[in-house]
């Protein structure tokens, strides 16, 4: 079975084929219009301008990704769209383009929850291991920070969430801040890395090492977690951005030098640290259950380290889509679709799309 997944809920326009042989899912092509350089302009995503790149882009998108894979609509068997949550004029762009392909070639429509479909990212690994429900989820994404339990391939629950802004978020608005463009999430992760290695010396394991230094234990780098304390799963980072506006004003202010090094591995600690406890509390409440980790934040080095140890000390599994999926992509959502098409779920013509999560 061959599914042509289609996704423009941000500012990647993105169109893929994916194919289910036996248990197994192949990417067969795979291809992502970006439109960061355009939005870095302006610092982050201007939602009209992402609108009409999308609507430009995406006619050839599709064109490419047939040809990749050496298909023509006629080799499909379903068309598979996010339809939520994401900017509503962005999101539109591919879900009429998908209903109007699925239309002309009497093909079924299948929508996507663009959550559900970053996770469904670890299940293309190819001929590797793949994670098999149930299993626990955190989705982290520019917009997004979640934790699901994964009853089944189309059955996620809510476990934990974010309060306010999402980690991805947090990166891009504090990294813009200390000069790194948008999105600023890979700039934001070498810059931790040298501040890790400055901190810890020449320790095996500086991101481990990091907690024990004189760098951690500095009260003028001092940055709350955004780990809701208790037994909640939910995080807040709009504490540790405000918390990390104030520590660079006060810099500033006082004509004191910003040591950007320092102070990513300091923010990255804590928001690397805030995901590994909530899901440390989750492997405790779901004893067993293997672990993914997806969305764009999942591409991060520290986190991926950090969460690897985890998954030893509690012997479970972890799975990580390889980097080139973290981000928005069209494989990501033909794979879900996959999933929801043989759950028997379709969307007529009248499918809409929306904004939330439901
Ligand atoms: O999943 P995604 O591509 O789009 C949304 O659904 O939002 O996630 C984008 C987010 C951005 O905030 C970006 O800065 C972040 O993922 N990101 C990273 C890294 N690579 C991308 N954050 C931290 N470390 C990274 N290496
Ligand atoms: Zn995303």
């Amino acid at each position: 079975m061959r599914i042509l997944g289609f996704e423009s809920s941000c500012d990647e326009t993105a169109c893929a084929v994916v194919e289910r042989t036996g248990d197994t899912l192949r990417v067969c092509s795979d291809v992502v219009a970006s439109q960061v350089d355009t939005h870095r302009l302006y610092g982050g995503v201007v939602p009209e301008i992402a609108s009409r790149a999308h609507i430009e882009a995406i006619s050839s998108i599709t064109y490419e990704a047939l040809d990749r894979a050496g298909l023509t609509p006629a080799d499909i068997d379903a068309v598979a769209v996010t339809s939520h949550p994401g900017l509503i004029g962005a999101l539109l762009v591919a879900v009429n383009f998908a209903k109007s392909l699925a239309y002309a070639n009497r093909l079924p429509l299948v929508e996507v929850d663009h959550m559900k479909a970053h996770i469904a990212a670890a299940y293309l690994a190819g001929e590797g291991d793949v994670p098999k429900p149930p299993f626990l989820a955190a989705a982290l994404s520019g917009g997004h920070t979640s934790i699901y339990l994964v009853r089944d391939y189309t059955d996620h629950v809510l476990i934990g969430a974010t309060r306010d802004d999402a980690i991805g978020e947090a990166f891009d608005k504090v990294g813009r801040l200390i000069g790194i463009p948008y999105p600023a999430g890979a700039g934001f992760d070498r810059l931790a890395a040298e501040g890790f290695r400055l901190a810890a010396g020449d320790a095996p394991d500086p991101l481990a090492a990091y907690p024990h230094t004189a760098a951690y234990r500095d009260p003028a780098m001092h940055l709350p977690s955004p780990a809701v304390a208790g037994d909640s799963l939910d995080f807040s980072f709009s504490g540790l951005k405000t918390a990390a506006v104030n520590l660079l004003h006060h810099l500033e202010q006082t004509g004191e030098p910003l040591d950007r090094a320092r102070f990513a591995a300091r923010y990255t600690w804590e928001a690397v640290d805030a995901v590994a406890r909530k899901l440390e509390l989750a492997l405790r409440r779901y004893p067993g259950l293997d672990l993914v980790v997806a969305g764009g934040v999942a591409a991060n080095s520290h986190l991926r380290a950090r969460l690897s140890r985890l998954a030893r000390q509690y012997g479970v599994r972890l799975f990580l889509p390889p980097r080139s999926l973290c981000g928005d992509n069209g494989a990501m959502v033909a794979a879900q679709g996959v999933y929801e098409y043989l759950a028997g779920h379709r969307a007529g013509t009248s499918l809409n799309a929306r904004a939330t999560d439901d």
